[in-house]
């Protein structure tokens, strides 16, 4: 199969691609050109028959890529690329957040919905690496949290109106160290693949963030101090 990684450059991404590596072809996208070099090299000793690099910033937007995706036809789109997955509300000013849109949703998008339009037939896999903070309202997190969650949504309906898509939303809550190869992150890239291939929709991984989706939903006030807290002591 023909697996296209987003985000590939990052901990989780390349996790995620390791995971599903073997005996596929990879097609890994990211800016970081080094970051991707390191992702290929894991891609590779994991098993991968073949693996494509290409440096893209999708703050501006899918173009040459989503030419480049079209022509190489994915079957499966693995979404681990977020521009606002560092950002608290306050640090994201009102001149980035074109870029931010564009990474964050509409050029993926564009390239999902370019490849489901040159498709020849057959299923379309999509496995969108979202976080729990797309159904939590987290203090100084509400521009992340509303991009996963319209990202969620706007995927949800592509898979309601299109029988050939077949998407997993994989929801993180708690923290996954975001530096080189953790065994956080390859845990979570083992879950994913095992998650796809038993056919989930919907996936959450990590034990604190699910404490605190159940806090937020049953004691709210407590769930806001709770992460001003968290983050005191981080
Ligand atoms: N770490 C966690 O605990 C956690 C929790 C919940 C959800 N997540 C989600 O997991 C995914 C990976 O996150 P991470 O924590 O590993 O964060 P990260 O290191 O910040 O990774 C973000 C990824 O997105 C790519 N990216 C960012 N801006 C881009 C742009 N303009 N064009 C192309 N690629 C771009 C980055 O690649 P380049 O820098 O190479 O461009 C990188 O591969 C994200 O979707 C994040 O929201 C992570």
């Amino acid at each position: 199969m023909n697996i296209l990684v987003f985000g590939a450059s990052s901990s989780i991404g390349a996790s995620v691609a390791e995971s599903f590596s073997a005996g596929n072809k990879m097609f890994l996208t990211g800016r970081n050109v080094s970051g991707l070099k390191t992702a290929a090299q894991r891609c590779r000793r994991a098993g991968a028959s073949d693996v494509v690099e290409m440096a893209w910033d999708l703050g501006k937007g899918s173009g040459d890529l989503g030419e480049e995706v079209v022509r190489w036809r994915p079957d499966i789109i693995v979404n681990a690329a977020s521009a606002s997955s560092r950002l608290r509300d306050n640090g994201i000013a009102a001149e980035e957040l074109e870029k931010i849109v564009s990474a964050d949703l509409t050029a993926p998008l564009d390239v999902i919905r370019a490849v489901l339009s040159n498709r020849r037939g057959g299923q379309i896999g999509i496995v969108y690496i979202s976080s729990f903070l797309s159904v939590v309202l987290s203090p100084d997190r509400a521009i992340y949290g509303a991009l996963k969650r319209i990202h969620e949504k706007v995927l949800l309906g592509m898979a309601a109106s299109q029988p050939e898509v077949r998407l997993m939303i994989v929801r993180i809550s708690g923290r996954i160290s975001t530096e080189g190869e953790s065994s956080e992150a390859r845990r979570l890239g083992a879950a994913v693949l095992d998650g796809y291939q038993r056919g989930e929709k919907t996936m959450y991984h990590g034990v604190s963030g699910k404490l605190g989706m159940l806090l937020f939903y049953v004691q709210p006030v407590l769930f806001v101090l709770g992460v001003k807290l968290s983050r005191l002591v981080r």
